[in-house]
């Protein structure tokens, strides 16, 4: 054959691959308002990066017919590109092609593109959209699957993993997005369970559609599984392209530094008179972190899941940070099962990827009652107390208001290796609010005051004398507990100081096989 020759048969393989299942197939992915697996992978990666791999792989499958039918990439596209210059892994599976469903093959390309990213030490970008199991393949299917939950496992905490669900997602699959440290799902277009809405009616007689059991919303907001609910895949994708903006290649990086105009000891004047005089009234914590990082720009993770904690990536002086903040809004900003979860998991992910931690704490305590403790708040609570107290990245943290109890502790206090702890003027350290305090302090002496107005009087002066004593950040900073009581409207300023002083931070946790976190 001649070269001319030989280089066409190249080009029509290439074309007859970027077919996928056919143009039908993809007509149909169009119609219900879904991108191909290549037009997805086009929208992620800078233009013209993207270098594909085993675009010639087909499936070994001789059973059920499939022997006749097979489609160059079998379903699943691979490789690599940049995002912003930055190398990135890919894969994208394609419902053209036996509806996206994983075959032994399909899976030793996935397996390739993790294993080449965690040798590189690169982020892997996976995109769902897959009928599950390829029936036809049986039990190698299966073996793929867990070939590549196992290398999920492997490449935690070493490279950056994140995937969308742009599909569907159901069964044992599943669990390689769960695996993964951000899943993205797009509204509409996307569910996510592990049982389907048919064995679920059998089973147990409830009757739902797919969306109602694992939509994106209903992943965003009830089960936490799914950090970012986007409107579109289109939305989805610039949101994991901004994500990666803030996460370092791997755990032996750091995240680049982007320049930076926004002076560091730009006034927020408003600041300083944002807390409400009345110490129950609720205000949205993200106007602080709005006001203090970089341009304002501040990237939510998990916004519609416990939003009593607040969590996210946002810059200092250019330098990407992990933020959690209690949120006076919902619930208090009270610390619960969902919000210890949730901050807990983000914590650690900071830490593995030497992205420091600001924290902002306006805390009552954790939330009394039977659903919490018999749901296990003690063992929740405990995973965030444990993550801040695992953490080595530079920590730094600003009491805003409250301080409440355990909850104080577990906010990254100085006590679990804070590194820098301040408190606005405004801030209660105390073991509780002042009347629970005098309710358990004077409990036997206020019963004895019979005159109703003399007992309402006493009992306001003790919890003006507790407040005196305690509401107020001058006795923990007494002890060294606060290093610095900060003017709020200084607080970018004072924050971006703080990070740069921990920027040659160096500690260490004992050697161990691995912790033994309370799940
Ligand atoms: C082989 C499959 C397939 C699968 C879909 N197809 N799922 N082929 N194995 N698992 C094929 C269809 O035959 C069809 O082929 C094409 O993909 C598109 O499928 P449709 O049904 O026409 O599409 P749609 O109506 O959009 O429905 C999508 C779907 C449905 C909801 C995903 O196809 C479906 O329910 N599939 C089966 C899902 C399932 O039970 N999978 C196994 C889960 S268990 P043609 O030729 O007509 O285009 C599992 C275990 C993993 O995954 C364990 C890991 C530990």
């Amino acid at each position: 054959m001649a070269i001319e020759d030989k280089i066409k048969l190249l080009l029509d393989k290439r074309e007859q691959a970027k077919l996928g299942g056919g143009q039908k197939r993809i007509d149909a992915q169009h119609r219900k308002g879904k991108l191909t697996a290549r037009e997805r992978i086009e929208l992620l990666l800078d233009d013209g990066s993207f270098e594909e791999f085993d675009m010639f792989v087909t499936h070994n499958c001789h059973d059920f017919g499939l022997e006749k039918e097979s489609y160059l990439s079998d379903g699943v596209v691979t490789g690599f590109g940049t995002i912003d210059g930055r190398l990135v892994y890919v894969f994208s599976q394609d419902f053209t092609v036996f509806g996206g469903s994983l075959s032994e093959a399909y899976a030793q390309k996935i397996c390739k593109v993790l294993d080449k990213a965690m040798k590189v030490g690169a982020p892997v970008i996976g995109i769902n959209d897959s009928g599950g199991a390829r029936i036809q393949e049986g039990v190698q299917s299966l073996a793929g699957y867990a070939e590549i939950f196992q290398r999920n496992i492997l490449a935690s905490g070493v490279v950056p993993q994140i995937s969308a669900i742009f599909g569907p997602c159901a069964g044992g699959a599943v669990y390689s997005p769960a695996l993964t440290d951000f899943i993205v799902m797009s509204k509409k277009t996307s569910y996510m369970f592990v049982t389907g809405p048919k064995v679920v009616k059998t089973v147990t007689g409830e009757v739902v559609t797919d969306e109602e059991l694992g939509g994106a919303m209903v992943h965003g907001s009830k089960s936490g599984v799914t950090h970012f609910v986007a409107e579109d895949e289109k939305e989805g994708i610039s949101l994991i392209r901004k994500l990666i903006s803030y996460l370092p290649q791997n755990n032996l990086e750091d995240t680049p530094l982007m320049p930076c105009d926004d002076p560091i000891d730009r006034l927020d004047e408003s600041l300083n008179y944002f807390i409400p005089d009345n110490p129950n009234k609720p205000y949205d914590v993200k106007d602080v972190i709005h006001s203090i990082v970089d341009y304002g720009e501040f990237m939510e993770v998990a916004r519609h899941y416990a939003p009593n904690i607040v969590i996210g990536f946002g810059r200092f002086n250019g330098m990407s940070v992990g933020i959690v903040a209690n949120q006076p809004n919902y619930l208090a900003g009270v610390l619960d099962i969902n919000s210890s979860r949730k901050a807990a998991r983000f914590v650690r992910f900071c830490d593995a990827f030497n992205i420091p931690l600001l924290t902002l704490v306006d805390v009552p305590g954790f939330l009394p009652g039977t659903a919490q403790e018999y749901g296990g708040i003690i063992i929740h609570g405990a995973k965030l107390l444990y993550a801040y107290g695992e953490a080595t990245v530079p920590k730094v943290t600003v009491i805003l208001r409250k301080a409440y109890g355990g909850a104080y502790d577990v906010m990254s206090s100085k006590h679990l290796r804070g590194d820098i702890n301040y408190a606005w003027p405004t801030a209660e350290i105390a073991v509780m609010g002042p009347k629970g305090a005098i309710e358990v302090l004077q409990n036997k002496k206020i019963a004895e005051i019979e005159n109703e107005a003399e007992r309402l009087s006493y009992i306001q002066n003790a919890e003006q004398e507790y407040k005196d004593k305690f509401a107020n950040p001058y006795n923990a900073a007494k002890y060294g507990y606060i290093d610095d009581v900060i003017e709020p409207r200084n607080t970018r300023f004072r924050v971006i100081r703080a990070f740069q002083s921990l920027s040659t931070k160096k500690d260490v946790n004992p050697a161990k096989k691995h912790d033994n976190l309370p799940l």
